[in-house]
Order: C-alpha cells, then structure tokens, then sequence
C-alpha cells in the first residue's frame, strides 16, 4: 500500500516524465529540421529514456496493488534559437526534475514508506547522469557556438549514442 499523498505524487510524476519525453521529442524534430541528425537522435533516444522513465513508475505502482492514474500532457516548447539552446534547456530541465525526485524521496520518507523510498534509489543515480551529460555536451558546444564546424563535429559525435533499451 502507499499512501494517498505518495501515490498521488507518484502518478504526477508519472506525468512529468511523459511530457519529458514530449518536450525532448520536441527537440529532435527541431534538430532534424534544421539538418542535425546527430543531435535528432540523442533527443529521440533520450525521448525513449523519459518513456522508460515513466513505465518504470507505473510498473512499481501496479507492483504495489495500486492504480495509476493519467492525466493531459502539457505542450511542450517549439521554438528554440541554436543547438546550444536545447542542451542549455535540457539542463535546465533535468535539474527541474532532480528537485521533484528529491522531493518525492522526501515524501516517501515522511510518510514511512521504505519501499518506495528504495525504489527512488534508481532515480536518483539516473538524475547524476541526467544533468552530467547535456553539461558536457554544453562545454563542448559553448566555446563556439557561432562555428559551424565545432558544431557539426559534436552533432556527428552524438549520433554515436546507441539505445540500449
Ligand atoms: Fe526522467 Fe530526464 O529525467
């Protein structure tokens, strides 16, 4: 069983991962129209991640003998100004999520639940990794982000990112 408040949090966050995955979705189709295959890939594998993401919750839920419940998906943005702007938005958003997570470790903490609170473990390490990769991807764009090559060579690097399922 998890409590009222938990679950409720829980299937927010279920939420907030599908609009991830929306909002970096969002992100591979710019790229793509723009030319930039690589950096179309990486947002679509990470847009796969984010799914992964949100059925990793739901799954724990039903685990639990509880039901999720779906809510809309927000719009996520459409314009952006550069590839250094998405990575500049992708950190700032997973460090939007790194404090929901914490938040959510706290819950599970103060309504007693062990369980759940073990299960955000996986979060938690994921959120390092989360911020760590767009802020390496943003030094190696930042630099020169008006040189066309420095950006070419980073967008064919990305497209090296495999999905792992
Ligand atoms: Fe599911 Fe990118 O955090």
């Amino acid at each position: 069983m998890i409590s009222k408040k938990l679950l409720d949090a829980l299937n927010y966050q279920i939420n907030r991962e599908i609009y991830s995955a929306y909002f970096y979705l969002g992100m591979a189709a710019y790229a793509a129209s723009l030319g930039f295959k690589g950096f179309a890939s990486w947002f679509t594998i990470q847009f796969k991640e984010e799914l992964v993401h949100a059925e990793k919750i739901f799954n724990y839920i039903g685990q639990k003998n509880e039901r999720a419940v779906l809510a809309a998906i927000e719009t996520p943005p459409q314009d952006f100004k550069s590839p250094g702007d998405l990575f500049e938005r992708t950190l700032e958003h997973e460090k939007k999520v790194t404090a929901m997570i914490r938040g959510l470790v706290g819950l599970a903490k103060s309504e007693n639940d062990k369980e759940t609170e073990t299960f955000l473990q996986w979060f938690v390490k994921e959120q390092v990794e989360e911020e760590a990769t767009p802020a390496s991807i943003l030094e190696k764009l930042k630099p020169a982000e008006q040189d066309k090559q420095n950006i070419l060579k980073t967008d064919s690097e990305l497209a090296k990112r495999t999905w792992k399922g």
